[in-house]
């Protein structure tokens, strides 16, 4: 699917932008499904306030492996814990088997063109380990901070790549995603290890993370598909628009790597792939 120039552009910089991935009617399908999932959710249900900056976790992170699960922005809630503003605007993300679980997002997430594109990527067998539909809310989407998505998903060797997917167009002004071209050639600098239910982030490397300059934004349609290779630094600000910036990943490893033992996110068997 990929022509050498693109493999290789691939290689060089970490990431590759794929315009017109999907069509309007998909990226729009799976808005409304995540809505619906929303609007049935139970706030009461023991979720947590997501935050990747957080060192703790609970078990509703932890338990979300294999089950369809919303996550609150840090700044829902005010000071007596009261939602800020309407449920359907106060979530950060769902995760993390929407691919296996849901049938719209299955549909989305599987099919031979995403076989193929992983393939030219390197990932011939793949495991598809975990999925997030990423809200980034008008006024109180929170900023990403530089991170390296192998710090989360880990593999030996390292074959953890992400596929995300724009469902709007993504702006500086909404909170679109920034990377360092050619920076995933660098260490890893953390990393955030589970043993039992308790988890932290250990430091690996203290390289620093790429300066301004390096960073360029990445301001795609929707329907874009932006590859990255695991190691790529990148962050996405926060969201100060009037609109949101809905987006959806997915994370892969190619098979004959070995999924970390001490991932947080763990499964009895692996995953299917593409
Ligand atoms: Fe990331």
């Amino acid at each position: 699917m990929l022509n050498p120039v693109l493999r290789q552009r691939y290689r060089e910089d970490g990431y590759l932008v794929l315009p017109g991935f999907k069509p309007r009617h998909e990226t729009d399908a799976l808005r409304r499904r995540a809505e619906q999932i929303v609007e049935v959710f139970d706030p009461g249900a023991g979720s947590g306030v997501f935050t990747t900056h957080r060192q703790g976790a609970d078990d509703w992170f932890l338990g979300s492996a294999e089950r369809v699960r919303c996550f609150f922005e840090e700044e829902a809630f005010d000071a007596d814990g009261r939602l800020r503003q309407p449920k359907a605007q106060s979530i950060n993300k769902i995760g993390h088997a929407l691919h296996e679980l849901d049938p719209v997002f299955a549909a989305f997430s599987h099919g031979p063109i995403w076989a193929e594109l992983a393939a030219d990527l390197g990932l011939p067998q793949t495991q598809l380990w975990q999925s997030m539909f990423i809200f980034k809310q008008p006024g109180i989407g929170g900023e990403v901070h530089w991170h390296q998505d192998a710090t989360f998903l880990h593999s030996e060797p390292m074959t953890v790549t992400g596929f995300w997917v724009a469902l709007e167009d993504a702006t500086v002004d909404n909170g679109c995603l920034w990377v360092a071209p050619g920076a995933h050639r660098g260490p890893l600098r953390r990393r955030f290890v589970r043993a039992g239910d308790a988890v932290r982030t250990v430091t690996l490397d203290d390289t620093p993370w790429p300066q301004g300059a390096d960073a360029v934004p990445l301001e795609v349609a929707a329907g874009t598909l932006v590859c990255f290779h695991g190691l790529l630094p990148h962050y996405s600000a926060a969201n100060r628009s009037a609109a949101s910036r809905h987006a959806y990943t997915l994370h892969a490893i190619d098979a004959r790597s070995r999924w970390s033992s001490d991932n947080w996110l763990r499964r009895a068997t692996p995953p299917g792939g593409f």
